[in-house]
């Protein structure tokens, strides 16, 4: 579930090894995500349906879709890889899609058993985390490198954030919720003391956000969504009052509507 209707596709952004999450601590944060979003430790790639959210399938990992462009972004990184694939031919029909913000779903026969064929490919599955980084894990690194982040708790508690809320520049955005920390905390994170402290007021700014979320269409489905992701948020929190700043596995989520471990 996203709170923002769109996601801009940013391009790469360069980022130095040491700045990323080890890929452990970046497979258990998108696990502890999944489990919010999906309630299963097993990221998404095979899943294809039209949920029906005027946007046409919704697909992959972190939910690509037919309409919005992301998934003809995706398909056609993956086609550049490997030309003969069962996705290839769904290519021109694609980009008519993104380019109407269509999401008509009548041109598109056969693509949810293309998709799930296609993701059977670990090329398939490695582009769709190459592109979904791009969009998400990248940004949100960058996001942390400017608040002074160095641990992977803290980098995490703002991957999770962008990926409900959206990296656009609307009131209830990563960006929106980041300036309103930065805004409390003034000069950011400058030690290990003030980084837990800044994330605690981070976190605390988002929950802020679910009760008083800012754009009409969020006001609009925030009893939807206020409990599940208030739920998430204190998840975090545990975390971070566990002091788990490596997210060191296994970590074990226990709410009202989740019970998982993350090994
Ligand atoms: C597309 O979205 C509109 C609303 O924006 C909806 O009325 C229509 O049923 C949707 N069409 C499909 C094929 O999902
Ligand atoms: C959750 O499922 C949706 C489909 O509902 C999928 O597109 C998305 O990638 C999944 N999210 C995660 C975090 O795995
Ligand atoms: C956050 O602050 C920066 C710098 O002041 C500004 O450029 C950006 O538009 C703000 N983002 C949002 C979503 O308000």
């Amino acid at each position: 579930m996203k709170l923002s209707v769109i996601f801009l596709i940013t391009g790469s952004i360069l980022l130095v090894e040491a700045e990323l999450m080890t890929p452990k601590q970046r497979l258990r944060c998108e696990q502890f995500i999944s489990i919010f979003e999906n309630d299963t430790i097993e990221i998404q790639y095979a899943f294809v349906m039209d949920v029906h959210d005027g946007r046409g399938y919704t697909c992959g990992k972190f939910g690509f879709t037919t309409c919005t462009g992301d998934a003809y972004d995706l398909i056609k990184k993956y086609t550049a890889k490997k030309p003969a694939n069962p996705l290839a031919p769904f290519l021109p029909e694609l980009v008519r899609l993104a380019r109407e913000f269509s999401n008509d779903t009548s041109g598109l026969g056969g693509y949810p058993e293309a998709w799930k064929t296609a993701a059977k490919d670990q090329l398939f599955r490695d582009t769709q985390d190459e592109v979904s980084a791009g969009m998400s894990y990248y940004p949100a690194i960058k996001y942390a490198e400017r608040a002074g982040i160095k641990t992977a708790m803290g980098k995490c508690a703002i991957y999770d954030c962008i990926i409900e809320h959206g990296n656009n520049d609307d009131g209830d955005s990563l960006g929106a919720i980041f300036n309103r920390t930065w805004d409390k905390e003034k000069g950011g994170v400058k030690s290990a003391a003030t980084e837990q402290y800044w994330i605690r007021s981070f976190l605390n700014m988002r929950l802020d956000d679910f009760d008083n979320p800012r754009e009409p269409i969020n006001i609009e489905h925030h009893t939807f969504w206020h409990d599940m992701s208030v739920q998430r948020v204190y998840a975090m929190i545990t975390l971070l009052n566990e002091y788990n700043m490596d997210l060191d596995g296994p970590i074990h989520i226990k709410t009202k509507d989740h019970d998982k471990t993350i090994p």
